[in-house]
């Protein structure tokens, strides 16, 4: 029989024993694992062998849980410390007990966490017994940690409750693999008695096959488009864009249109057209991003005077204004815009595209600046999802009632409101949503209806509420991911960003 060369010495090596792993086999053989499963399915289709497919869990232990196995677990350390120090006589002062352990940093956190857990014995206000009958030595996760180092145990024969405990303080994982289990068939048996030689296939169509001529005359290898292959991501769309153009097709949906405008913006968009007073505290380098360019030019003369009037003598009868500095040199100095709420201001304002007629419905999914510390949920670069509604007559349930709408579309239901200040709001909230795993309540926007004051410079004579909602936020709701740094940045979730899709 002549089989291609790989088959060939697939098949005298599987008749070497009764069944055997194509990952053994790709050992011996010192080919690639691809290519030994590609000749066994061939040999397989031929019925010269057959393949049997078996998922295998293996335990490993990570390496904090390596390090464990060499310097003892963080309860146990401190557990002999307590006994060493009284503790199973009387309680005894915790800080004395840790500071003989050893124990430095996250251990101790571990160690406080576990030790009552394991029943090493007890910690209140600030003391800590030993329970006497306690064995250290025969702590069951110690003894699995250092079986696992001397692969003395299976992943089949650990106690179930041992694993989970270990596999939740990361202390082992458990990955998963599947292995294919070759034998030989009484065919295949035969086929090697009676000898197989190495057939002429051509593998690979190379110039030289091309320029000879000699293509024509070869046997070219099937090919197997069932063999496995390396996994290969194609390009795609970012989570958080994802989201975006989401939000977009709810808010269309919901009859908004969109605003556009520029990132780098006149302090007079940002903040003084929003009735923020010069001096505010939100204004200054600690907040925001001021860049070194020239001053904008073309700001609206008459709608400057106005909102200088509004800052100066506030609005309407009852108003006052901040009779705090207001200068126009501060107005037309160039930041980074903090919120979008600036192309709000350009839009209500006419000024980029003319007057508008209530009823109007506008928003923006566009990224905001902030000189912010950056953390588990703060970017010094993120999405704001603006909108505003202008029309007669808004009340606060108006506003609740477009949030209600907006977030049950992402399947958020249980939003809170929380009473807020911002200076061109009133009322203002705050809204949170419920994490959907550490059950944290999480701020997701801010918002409120536009005061006198920010309204009547623009010239716009009927209610607005208006509203920044944070889209990583809003992503971190609907995926129930804690850290936005894993989709932002050095340290993203690869595997995450490349299997997630936003369901539209
Ligand atoms: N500008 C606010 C912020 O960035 C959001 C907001 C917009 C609040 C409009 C009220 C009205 O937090």
């Amino acid at each position: 029989m002549q089989l291609p060369g790989t088959q060939v010495s697939v098949l005298e090596a599987a008749s070497a024993t009764d069944a055997t792993s194509v990952t053994a086999l790709a050992d011996e053989l010192g080919e690639k694992p691809e290519t030994v499963v590609g000749a066994v399915f061939e040999l397989a289709d031929s019925g010269l062998l057959t393949v049997e497919e078996r998922t295998e869990e293996r335990v490993e232990l990570t390496d904090e849980g390596e390090t464990y196995v060499e310097s003892g677990l963080p309860e146990v350390r401190l557990y002999r410390a307590a006994v060493e120090a009284g503790a199973d006589d009387g309680a005894v002062s915790m800080g004395q007990v840790i500071g003989a352990s050893g124990l430095e940093g996250g251990a101790v956190d571990i160690a406080l966490a576990n030790y009552a857990r394991k029943g090493y014995g007890s910690i209140e206000s600030g003391e800590l017994t030993a329970d006497p009958d306690a064995d250290p030595d025969a702590d069951g996760e110690a003894t699995v940690l250092a079986a696992l180092a001397d692969g003395r145990v299976d992943a089949g024969d650990i106690e179930a409750s041992v694993r989970e405990q270990l596999v939740s303080r990361d202390l082992v994982t458990v990955p998963e693999s599947t292995e294919r289990l070759v034998t030989l068939t009484d065919e295949g048996v035969t086929a090697l008695m009676e000898g197989v030689e190495e057939s002429e296939t051509v593998g690979q169509l190379t110039p030289e096959l091309l320029t000879s001529g000699e293509w024509q005359d070869v046997e070219f290898t099937e090919y197997n488009v069932e063999a496995d292959a390396e996994t290969r991501y194609g390009g795609k769309k970012h989570i958080l864009r994802q989201t975006a153009d989401r939000v977009k097709d709810v808010l269309v949906g919901m009859g908004f249109q969109e605003m556009e405008g520029p990132h780098a913006d006149a302090e007079f968009w940002i903040n003084d057209c929003l009735f923020m007073p010069q001096d505010h505290p939100a204004r200054t380098h600690w907040d925001q991003f001021a860049l070194d360019v020239p001053p904008m030019q073309d700001l609206p003369a008459e709608l400057v005077d106005r909102v200088e009037d509004a800052h100066r003598n506030g609005v309407g009868a009852d108003g006052d204004g901040y009779h705090s500095p207001w200068t126009e040199d501060v107005a037309r100095g160039v930041d980074l815009r903090g919120h979008t709420t600036s192309l709000s201001m350009r839009y209500l304002s006419g000024h980029a595209q003319g007057e508008l007629e209530p009823p109007q419905r506008y928003f923006s999914v566009e990224k905001v600046y902030r000189n912010d510390t950056l953390d588990a949920t703060h970017l010094l670069e993120f999405f704001q999802i603006e909108g505003w509604v202008m029309a007669e007559d808004l009340s606060v349930r108006d506003l609740m009632g477009t949030f209600t709408e907006f977030y049950e579309q992402f399947g958020i239901t249980d939003l809170q409101f929380k009473p807020h200040y911002n200076p061109y709001t009133e009322p203002s909230f705050e809204l949170f949503g419920e994490h959907p795993e550490t059950g944290e309540i999480v701020e997701i926007g801010n918002s409120g209806i536009f005061r006198e004051e920010v309204l009547r410079p623009l010239g716009v004579d009927c209610d607005v509420m208006a509203w920044g909602l944070a889209l990583e936020r809003l992503l971190m709701l609907t995926h129930g991911f804690e850290d936005i740094r894993d989709v932002h940045g050095t340290l993203v979730d690869l595997d995450f960003l490349r299997t997630e899709e936003v369901v539209h």
